[in-house]
């Protein structure tokens, strides 16, 4: 018998749903909510209240996609953490009333488990043990994944995500809010070697941003002639601003070059380190045009094997929390309708 699930996933700013038979994703449906763009980051009670207008069309509109009906759903999943509680609280209620009105059982994901996952979707798959570099808007990290229900994390960030490096960078030179794609296109006709900033020495597997994002801040304070903190900063607020629209494209290209240096130097040693040599990568970031050639390179001169989601399973969506789950069914891997959802969570598992 195929198995058939439908996955709700609400944990920040996107409302999605998707449905699988056997992990084969039938359908992806995903609004974006825009009204959190001239905030500059997401405001969570207003995603709460996204959530709860998108969450009936949006899984209507999953299932009508997917041909499947209700009755023929042999599970329902939801993003139990992390995230933002009122957020998850949307798609785990709504999850659980569904479960409870069409008496199925209820799968619950985790997140960044799942972004992970997303590796699973296509064909061609990894094999188990490979790594997963996990890039996203709150997360940076390195995981060792074993099987499709073990997984560990090996490294993370000690401070901001890289997500958050390429948003803060986008609210430095004033482009709206997630700045990441926009750092991403601009720096498509920039000089990455323009400008340098310096990579952290931070030991082991781990990550660190906050340095790069404050250097970035000098150095714009400065227009551009040094990124070390001056006691009387160097430029006008009119002569930062002309600095910025002179050289948008170079300064976007140079910091996203560092940032994907600082990604690929550690999946290189982590690689290294454990002797792995299939390499994937998840997560909002995955979706970065420098990011996505650089592994590809790197993997071809180190000898790996490299997998990068569809731009559709790298940021946010109901397909990998289908996928995790589907995996989570065939081990029985089910929850009581009293399970709370969870702003944080542990990975291991
Ligand atoms: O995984 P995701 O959709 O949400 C979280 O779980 O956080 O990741 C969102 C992050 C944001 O920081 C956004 O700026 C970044 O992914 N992002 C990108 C690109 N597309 C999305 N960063 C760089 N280049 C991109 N093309
Ligand atoms: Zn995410």
């Amino acid at each position: 018998m195929p198995v058939t699930i439908l996955a709700i996933e609400s944990s920040c700013d996107e409302t999605a749903a998707s449905v699988c038979v056997d992990g084969r994703i039938l359908s992806n449906y995903i609004a974006t909510q825009k009204v959190h763009e001239k905030y500059g980051g997401v405001v969570p009670e207003l995603a709460s209240r996204a959530h709860l207008q998108n969450i009936v069309p949006v899984v209507d509109l999953a299932l009508k996609e997917s041909g499947c009906s209700m009755q023929s759903l042999d599970a329902i999943a939801f993003t139990q953490a992390p995230g933002l509680i009122g957020s998850l609280l949307v798609g785990a209620q709504f999850a659980k009333s569904m479960a409870l009105a069409l008496d199925k059982p209820l799968i619950a994901v985790h997140h960044m488990q799942a972004h992970v996952l997303a590796n699973l979707i296509p064909d061609d798959k990894p094999d188990f043990p490979f790594l997963c570099l996990t890039v996203s808007g709150g997360h940076t990290q390195i995981v060792l994944c074993t099987s499709p229900t073990t997984m560990k994390v090996i490294g993370e960030t000690i401070d901001d995500a890289a997500g958050e490096a390429f948003d803060k960078t986008a609210k430095l030179l004033g482009l709206p809010y997630p700045g990441g794609p926009l750092i991403d296109k601009y720096a498509a006709n920039g000089n990455p070697n323009r400008f340098a900033f310096p990579e952290p020495q931070i030991a082991g597997l781990n990550f660190s941003f906050s340095g790069l994002k404050t250097s970035i801040l000098y150095f714009l304070q400065n227009a551009g002639s040094s990124n070390v903190f001056k006691e009387a900063f160097t430029a006008t607020a009119e002569e930062k601003q002309c600095f910025i629209d002179e050289n948008l494209a170079d300064i976007c290209a140079s910091v996203q070059h560092r940032i994907i240096s600082i990604l690929i130097n550690k999946v290189k040693k982590a690689a290294k380190e454990t002797g792995i040599k299939d390499i994937c990568i998840a997560g909002g970031v995955s979706a970065n045009s420098g990011l996505r050639k650089a592994l590809k390179e790197t993997g071809d001169k180190m000898g790996w094997r490299t997998f990068i989601p569809a731009f559709e399973y790298c940021t946010d969506n109901a397909a990998m929390i289908a996928i995790t789950a589907y995996y989570k069914f065939l081990q029985n891997d089910f929850v009581s309708l009293n399970i709370s959802p969870s702003p944080r969570a542990a990975f291991d598992m």
